[in-house]
């Protein structure tokens, strides 16, 4: 019997997270892993509704993290909670450390809000290894402005974007057995091979 592993990856509007996933799920069926590929807010029928809301409507800012969690329980129940359990190996653009980044960190709702919400949605479940994407606002946005139009989150000023990447960084340090980060202003390939390390560690 196998099992499969949680995998979440993290990081500011622009990071690079999308980037590099389909890399990771490839370097993960080549070692003979069955991967699914998911994402937040969203992964589930209801989840991606609620993604169209929460990226465009704007609302009271527990409303949003209240949304935010309630996408994240059907995600859970539907997918990653099933595909653990069949031994499949989780990939998701984003988890609950996005919600204390950017709804707390950002937005500076209480944390004990948002402790009070994981405990509730999810009490037991943890990714097993955090990728965070780490780079400098001025990076990000430039790799954004070069791209596509932004939504909702993306518009956020540049003090919004301090206080959600220092979100991470001090995630990264209360939890250092599960959070890798990586520097996102090295070239693609340099990344690559960092990450085919650390899903070799993670697979060993
Ligand atoms: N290391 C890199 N060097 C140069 N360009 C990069 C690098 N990583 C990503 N990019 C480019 O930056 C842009 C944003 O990357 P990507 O879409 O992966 O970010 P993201 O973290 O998924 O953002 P979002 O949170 O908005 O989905 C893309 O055009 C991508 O090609
Ligand atoms: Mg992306």
């Amino acid at each position: 019997m196998t099992t499969g592993k949680f995998i979440t990856f993290e990081g500011i509007d622009g990071a690079g997270k999308s980037t590099h996933l389909s890399f990771v799920a490839e370097l993960l069926r080549a070692r003979n892993k069955t991967v699914v590929v998911t994402r937040e807010p969203g992964g589930t029928s209801l989840g991606e509704q609620l993604r169209e809301i929460l990226l465009h409507e704007k609302m009271h800012l527990e409303t949003e993290a209240l949304l935010m969690f309630a996408a994240r329980r059907e995600h859970i129940a539907q997918v990653i909670a099933p595909a653990l359990e069949r031994g499949d190996w989780v990939i998701s653009d984003r988890f609950t450390d996005a919600t204390f980044a950017y709804q707390g960190g950002g937005r500076k709702l209480e944390r004990a809000k948002l402790d009070a919400l994981e405990q509730w949605v999810h009490p037991h479940l943890q990714p097993d290894l955090t990728l965070l994407f780490d780079v400098p606002l001025d990076v990000a946005r430039a790799r954004l402005d070069a791209t596509r139009t932004l939504d909702k989150f993306e518009q956020e000023k540049a003090d919004f974007f301090a206080a959600t990447r220092a979100e991470y960084l001090r995630r990264a340090s209360e939890f250092p057995q599960r959070f890798h980060v990586i520097d996102s202003t090295q070239a693609i390939p340099t990344i690559q091979q960092q990450l085919r390390a650390i899903v070799a560690g993670i697979d060993a």
